[in-house]
This record gives structure tokens, sequence and C-alpha cells, in this order.
């Protein structure tokens, strides 16, 4: 079932509306078309308790004054491109520097900030289309991005994302939802496997340095599942240089999740889905307790995980790494499943 209300309107007056998508076990999620977010997911624990388990805002003023891109999708380009630059064809793009005036981070933040059309397409499902111009924020291409949103009765939100663009582009679309499994306090508790072999160690702008470092004997080993915060704190420099865990893993191939994570406190368990070759694990290790989220409640270091599935970050500067070019008329697809149960 999928109700909709009115959520608020931004600031510069455009009005956004909340979906809630619900299954027969009670499972609730709620879709803002602000930065076509999932802003809620409601899931029982082993007693049947149900908890909102996305760290976020419930006003659109939460978003537009203190995000930190949760629940948003994110896009053109999700992570970052070095320098805000990348050549395609002979063509030198220059994108805007939206990170300390030098990275480009999420794509300028166009997809997120914008307001989506939804359409209910069946009682499970919910389309949410946004069509970028030519040249916003530097990227080649008009491109007619869509989201698709669908909450499954096995407790899975499937997640498609399209896009055809009019120009040869690049593209990379995610969701950066900040999950706390408890729906309280840190996730450093929380157990997580990646299905990882290796992960993309950065510079000190968070951009890959090209290597692609085996996880063995590192502290990003999650092949075997471990408290997040088993290791965070570990003398390593790539930790020390991002706070925690700020990092690309690269994907092993498989039918298997690409990614579980399970509070044993609550024994609520996700799964994680992908056809991407990455997934960035962000542990909101910027955050800094000094703006207020949902209910006034300050978001802190460590009150959440993000799992961005994505292809890696820089790949337009990295012709080593899986690419995400697509031609004129040529269709991006991907999905993402996040799948919630108990243990
Ligand atoms: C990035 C982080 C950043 C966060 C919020 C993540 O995808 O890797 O460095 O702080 O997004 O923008």
């Amino acid at each position: 079932m999928i109700v909709k209300k009115e959520f608020g309107t931004t600031s510069d007056g455009r009005k956004v509306d909340l979906f809630t998508l619900s299954n027969s076990n009670d499972m609730r999620v709620d879709i803002i078309t602000y930065g076509a977010a999932v802003n809620s997911i409601f899931v029982a624990d082993k007693n049947g308790e149900f908890a909102d388990v996305l760290k976020g805002f419930d006003t659109i003023e939460g978003h537009e004054k203190y995000s930190n891109y949760q629940g948003l999708t994110v896009g053109r380009y999700a992570n970052r491109i070095a320098q805000g630059k990348f050549t395609l064809d002979g063509v030198e793009y220059d994108l805007v520097k939206n990170e300390k005036g030098i990275t480009c981070l999420h794509g300028g933040g166009e997809l997120s900030h914008a307001v989506w059309k939804a359409l209910i397409t069946d009682d499970n499902c919910l389309e949410m289309t946004y069509t970028s111009p030519d040249g916003a924020e530097g990227f080649p291409g008009k491109v007619d991005f869509k989201v698709t949103f669908t909450l499954h009765e096995d407790n899975s939100l499937e997640i498609n994302y399209s896009a055809v663009s009019d120009k040869k582009t690049v593209i990379n679309m995610t969701n950066h939802a900040y999950f706390n499994l408890a729906g309280k306090g840190d996730i450093l508790s929380h157990e997580l496997m990646i299905n990882a072999d290796a992960y993309t160690p950065t510079d000190s702008a968070s951009i890959p340095t090209g290597e692609i470092r085996p996880v063995e004997g590192t502290p990003f080993d999650f092949r075997q599942a471990k408290p997040i915060g088993r290791d965070i704190g570990a003398d390593d420099d790539q930790l020390r240089q991002c706070r925690g865990y700020d990092y690309n893993f690269c994907l092993n191939e498989g039918d298997g999740p690409a990614a579980v994570a399970c509070d044993p406190s609550s024994g609520r368990m996700m799964e994680v889905f992908t056809d991407l070759p990455g997934v960035q694990l962000y542990c909101a290790n910027f955050l800094d307790g000094t703006r207020p989220g949902k209910g006034g409640e300050m978001l802190t270091q460590y009150c959440g995980f993000c799992l961005e599935t994505q292809y890696y970050p820089n790949t337009p500067n990295m012709p080593e790494f899986p690419q995400c070019t697509f031609d004129a008329g040529e269709k991006f697809e991907s999905t993402t499943i996040f799948r919630f149960s108990v243990k």
C-alpha cells in the first residue's frame, strides 16, 4: 500500500511530498520527493518491536540546513572526481568543486537537492523522475534520471536506478542512507560483513591512489562479520586520515549479498545486494554532534553507517577501474536491494 501526504515546502517555495510504502508485515518506508530520499524505514526487531533504522531529518528544513546527504539519492556522479575534472573524447570537463574548492563530491549535490516527480506505478512501487540539463554542474548531456522504489513482502526495499543521456557522459548513482539497526546509540557494535577481498586506499583528498589493496591482514577485512568498532581505531594511516571507515570496497563477484549488517541487541539484520562493482562504507565519521536530526537529537560521530553501492570513486580519471561512461542514448541501469530480517 502507498499513502501520499504533504511533507513541507523548501525555502525557495518547492512543495515536497511524502509517500509511505507499507507491506503486510507492517514494514514501512517513507520516501520524499526532495532528493528522491528514503526518509525512514520502520522494521521489527526480534521481539516484534518496530524502530526507524535511518538517521536523518523529519522536516524539510532539517534536510536543507543540516544535511550530509542523509537518505538522499546521489548523482550524477556519486562520490568524488579528483580536481573536479575529467576528459571524454579529448574534451576536458570542468565540474563544480563543491568540496573544499578542490574535488567534485556527489555530483555537486544536484540530484540530492532537486524535487523529483513521483508516480505510483503499483501498490508497492513508486517511481521518481528528474531531468538534469546539459552542462549541469559541468557534466555533459541532458540526462533523464529515474529511481524506482519497490517494497516487497519479504521486507526488501528494491531500488532501481536508470539514466539516459543525449550525449556521451559519466553516470554513478547511489542512495546515501545512514542506517542504525538499533534505532539508537552508535553503530560500533553492529556486526558487518562485506564481500570484498580488496579496497581502494586514498590520498589525503579521499581520491583513490589507484592501488587495489587486499584487505587480508588489515582493519578493512570484513569478509567474516565483525563489529564495526573492533578495528576502527586501529593504528592505520588510512583509518586515521578519515577518522574511521570512509572507503570504497571492491566487491567480489557472485550472487550472494555484497554486505550483511546485524545489530546483536535488537537482532535486526540487513542484507545488501547490488550489481555495481563497489560499495562505500562510511560511518558518519565527520558528524560532530552539532546538527540536529529527527526529534531534535544531535547527529554524532558513528551514529549510523552508509553502504553506498557505486562505481569506484574518481572512475572517470581511472582507466583501470570498471568504467561508467555511457554513450548518447545508452541506458545506465542498476539495482540495489536492502533486505531486512531478524536473527
Ligand atoms: C563520503 C564522505 C562524506 C559523506 C557525506 C560519503 O560518501 O565518502 O567522505 O563525508 O559522503 O558527504
